[in-house]
């Protein structure tokens, strides 16, 4: 019989309460139990950045990370970036205006860590971008149109 532990994860905002085993990681915990699909499993190693979300402001990859070393912190996924009202982050924007996706699997984690990386002040050339935005892969090759995205926010933000 597998062990099973209560955990309370503060998500977008909202408090949650889940029976888990304690190796479940918070990729498997966000996606399968919370059904909050917007954060995409890539390799589920620790490669891709594909489930890149913020735990207390700062980037982290979702499939490295157990949902019990998370327990009361506030993590934020893609679903949480938006106001309430709709409108998007300046970040989403600029990928849609910037057409800065195309199969749009790596998307959410781009824009997650593109968050990150304009808030810790590491988006002030295109060299920089690329450089901090290293970690997320896109099998698509829109980098170009990433990094223009990312250029246009941070400067949004900085206005
Ligand atoms: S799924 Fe987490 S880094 Fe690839
Ligand atoms: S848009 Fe397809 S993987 Fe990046």
């Amino acid at each position: 019989m597998t062990s099973q532990t209560t955990i309370h994860l503060t998500i977008n905002g909202h408090d949650h309460s889940l029976e888990i085993e304690p190796r479940v990681t918070l990729l498997d915990a966000l996606r399968d139990r919370l059904d909050l699909t917007g954060t995409k499993k890539g390799c589920d190693q620790g490669q891709c950045g594909a489930c890149t979300v913020h735990v207390d402001g700062e980037r982290v990859l979702a499939c490295l990370t157990l949902a019990a070393q998370v327990e009361g912190r506030a993590i934020t996924t893609i679903e949480g970036l938006a106001q309430e009202d709709g409108t998007l982050h300046v970040v989403q924007a600029a990928f849609l205006q910037q057409d800065a996706f195309q199969c749009g699997y790596c998307t959410p984690g781009q824009i997650m860590s593109a968050v990150a990386c304009i808030r810790e002040g590491h988006a002030g050339s295109d060299e920089e971008i690329r450089e901090y935005m290293a970690g997320n892969l896109c099998r698509c090759g829109a980098y170009p149109h990433i990094v223009a995205a990312v250029r246009q926010a941070a400067l949004e933000v900085a206005s």
